[in-house]
């Protein structure tokens, strides 16, 4: 990957709309969907329903493109991604063995439930890694379930052993939840236990100089990058910038951001359809404006209209009251 600047999956978030911003301002080494029950996708299969909602555009996409999926039954969650990859030529699966909400890890034991078999990782990722060859197979794990049970370095291992291709660490507990601090001393830990799997770090990257500093301290092969993005997308080319020894990039001028937020929300309404699209936004554009001044104006605007055409005249309004 080059450069070895990830995008984290994150469900609500990085759909196409998303990645497709983010692949234009540049600096992204992989991007991924968000993350798809394997259960979901098969039965949704075998009712002839159609695909979930995180595929919509992938085939068209370009790649590299990760797809994320969570199960907890080896055979079922082979089954999904082997289809996955042939239908959809996906550059790498990803497994999700970090996702402490309760319908994936109570309801379904799956997601961070699984961080207390690291045995049952490792038979999770041999099955897939077995049905999906030659494609890659990661993991995307946390620390483990608590801080007083830290199994990261076991996970790594069973990851390992089993052929995953790279092992994402969140430096949290399920426990933590998004409490307190990403953990990069514990993370760094994990490093010592893996033999040739790649170790990426991930948890509260939020500047460019975070990231540069992250591969200063830490022994990682790469990190991924999450909420940062959704409010600074061009965090990875600025990142990749300093990565390269370059000088930082400036922040982007007003009127581009204007731009991006106005495309932005043209993909969005091209999947949802024009209201829904401008309900979706009310979580997405406060955290593009976010540091702005009258950002807390704004969204209190736009959470209040549901026309597309008063969405456009609010964006138009903000920015033209920045200047
Ligand atoms: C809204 C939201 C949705 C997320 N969805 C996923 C997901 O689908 N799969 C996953 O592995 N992690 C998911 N995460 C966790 C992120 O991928 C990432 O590990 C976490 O946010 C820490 O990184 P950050 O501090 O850079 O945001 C999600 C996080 C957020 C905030």
């Amino acid at each position: 990957m080059d450069p070895p600047l990830l995008q984290a999956p994150m469900v609500g978030y990085t759909h196409y709309a998303f990645r497709s911003l983010l692949r234009r301002l540049g600096g992204v080494g992989l991007l991924a969907t968000e993350m798809i029950s394997a259960r979901e996708l098969l039965f949704r299969q075998a009712r002839g329903k159609g695909l979930p909602a995180p595929l919509w555009r992938v085939k068209e996409e370009e790649r590299p493109l990760a797809v994320q999926i969570w199960e907890n039954d080896p055979g079922r969650l082979a089954e999904a991604a082997a289809w996955l990859v042939q239908e959809f030529r996906f550059s790498v699966v990803d497994l999700n063995f970090g996702c402490p909400a309760r319908q994936v890890a109570q309801k379904s034991q799956s997601g961070a439930y699984l961080l207390r078999f690291p045995e049952r990782i490792g038979e999770l990722v041999g099955r897939v890694v077995a049905a999906c060859a030659p494609t890659p197979v990661t993991a995307k794990i946390r620390l483990g379930p608590t801080r007083q049970q830290i199994t990261a370095p076991e996970v790594a291992q069973a990851v390992e052993e089993a052929g995953g291709a790279a092992i994402t660490v969140h430096g949290r507990t399920t426990q933590d939840r998004f409490g307190g601090q990403a953990d990069w001393e514990a993370i760094a830990r994990v490093k010592n236990y893996l033999k040739r799997t790649p170790l990426i770090g991930n948890g509260d990257l939020r500047s460019p100089t975070d990231v540069a500093e992250a591969f200063r301290r830490w022994p990682v092969d790469g990190v991924m990058i999450g909420r940062a993005a959704l409010s600074r997308p061009w965090i990875f080319r600025q990142a990749a910038a300093l990565l390269r020894g370059d000088p930082l990039p400036p922040e982007p001028t007003l009127a581009d951001r204007r731009q991006w937020l106005v495309e932005y929300y043209d993909l969005v309404v091209e999947h949802h359809g024009p209201k829904k699209a401008t309900l979706l936004m009310r979580r997405y554009a406060p955290l593009f404006v976010e540091g702005l001044p009258y950002a807390r104006t704004f969204r209190a605007e736009i959470c209040r209209t549901t026309a597309p055409e008063e969405f456009l005249r609010l964006v138009e309004q903000f920015f033209a009251g920045q200047s």
